[in-house]
């Protein structure tokens, strides 16, 4: 079936005249990690990884843009309107795109990915770049976008967490009917662990999974807001996707760590770096850094003694590494030199004999 609404229609509260905004979104492959696993240091884990970075256009988002977008729509809007990182805005930007709905979005300035703004600005986007973090871009978007025929598409439009939690669905069909023990996922605005969380939770009153997993969210400790109990007022992280002071969705959020028996904690920029390195050299997996904080949660809490042996692990891969060139090659470690087109040359730097 094409895309998440169509997929999990009956986990939606929608009638046949919803129009359906869609890219085909979702249906992303969950991938065994075994070195992810081995650098835990716990042994029989089994790691799984949710590479959302395969989305239409590279990120979470586009399930719960479909949703945003398809209401839009069925209201008659004539704008969207979004603060963001980056993954939001480019999600929006083309499911505006493909309804035939103006797009507008409001930036932190020289803080969103290149990739990221590079989309956006394809798609069509009216684009706005303010003096500010992303939270005072949302300040923005809420009041702009009470103007009329707007419709905010951040996470503070309940359809955008609505389709976000058929990521749960998905993790537990590929997993053969059951949740993990544990679910590792990156927080920024607070959205995405909520709807997979509420994703969980329907799946199991409607019989499809035993058990619920345990939900451990994970802050950049330089945007640690919910960790510290308090706003942050300039937030930092060199994972700008989740450089976020004020999360939208706070509460639920605590209440999805609180109620699962989880955990909201932070991780470094070096741990997240590290995870980022240690998915694209050990398992071929080019993620965001913001992406890598699952993963660097994963084994911060294995090293605390917080994930029993032989445990069935989910980490949420949000983005796509192609979103950052930049991180990739400010972090790469791979050399790189100019030789002249001549083989022995060539073969001699790379350490081969030629016969
Ligand atoms: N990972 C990536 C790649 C993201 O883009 C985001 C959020 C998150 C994780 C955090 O998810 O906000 O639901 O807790 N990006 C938003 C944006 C804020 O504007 O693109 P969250």
């Amino acid at each position: 079936m094409s895309g998440i609404i169509r997929r999990y229609r009956p986990f939606f509260n929608i009638d046949d005249s919803f129009p359906i905004v869609t890219l085909h979104e979702g249906n992303t492959p969950l991938i065994p990690a075994p070195a992810v696993a081995k650098a835990t240091g716990v042994s029989g884990l089994e790691v799984h990884l949710k590479f959302e970075g395969l989305n239409p256009t590279g990120s979470f988002k586009d399930r719960g843009m479909t949703f945003a977008v398809s209401r839009a729509k069925h209201l008659g809007a004539t704008h969207l309107i979004c603060a963001s990182t980056g993954n939001t805005s480019a999600s929006a930007a083309a499911y505006g795109a493909r309804a035939s709905i103006e797009t507008l979005i409001i930036l932190p300035q020289g803080k969103v990915a290149l990739g990221k703004l590079s989309q956006a600005v394809l798609y069509g986007a009216k684009i706005v770049e303010i003096e500010g973090n992303f939270d005072q871009a949302l300040d923005m978007v809420r009041i702009i976008g009470q103007a009329p025929g707007v419709e905010i598409v951040n996470s503070i439009n309940p359809y955008r967490i609505e389709g976000q939690k058929t990521g749960a669905f998905e993790v537990c069909d590929q997993l053969g009917g059951k949740a993990p023990d544990f679910h590792f996922i990156p927080v920024g605005n607070a959205g995405n662990i909520t709807a997979y969380w509420r994703g969980y939770k329907e799946y199991q009153q409607a019989g499809k999974i035993p058990t619920l997993p345990k939900m451990f969210g994970y802050e950049a400790e330089g945007s640690a807001a919910i960790v510290r109990g308090h706003k942050i007022e300039n937030p930092e992280t060199f994972a700008t996707a989740i450089r976020i002071g004020n999360p939208a969705s706070w509460e639920p959020a605590v209440q999805a760590a609180s109620e699962s028996q989880g955990r909201i904690d932070s991780v470094t920029d070096d741990e997240i770096a590290a995870a980022y390195k240690l998915l694209a050299g050990a398992e071929g997996i080019f993620c965001e850094p913001a992406s890598a904080a699952s993963v660097a949660g994963l084994i911060k809490a294995s090293r605390q003694g917080l994930v029993p042996e032989n445990s069935v692990i989910t980490c949420v891969l949000t983005g796509n590494g192609l979103k950052d060139p930049d991180s990739a090659i400010r972090l790469g470690e791979a050399s790189k030199i100019t030789l002249p087109p001549e083989a022995p040359k060539i073969a001699d730097y790379l350490g081969l004999a030629l016969s």
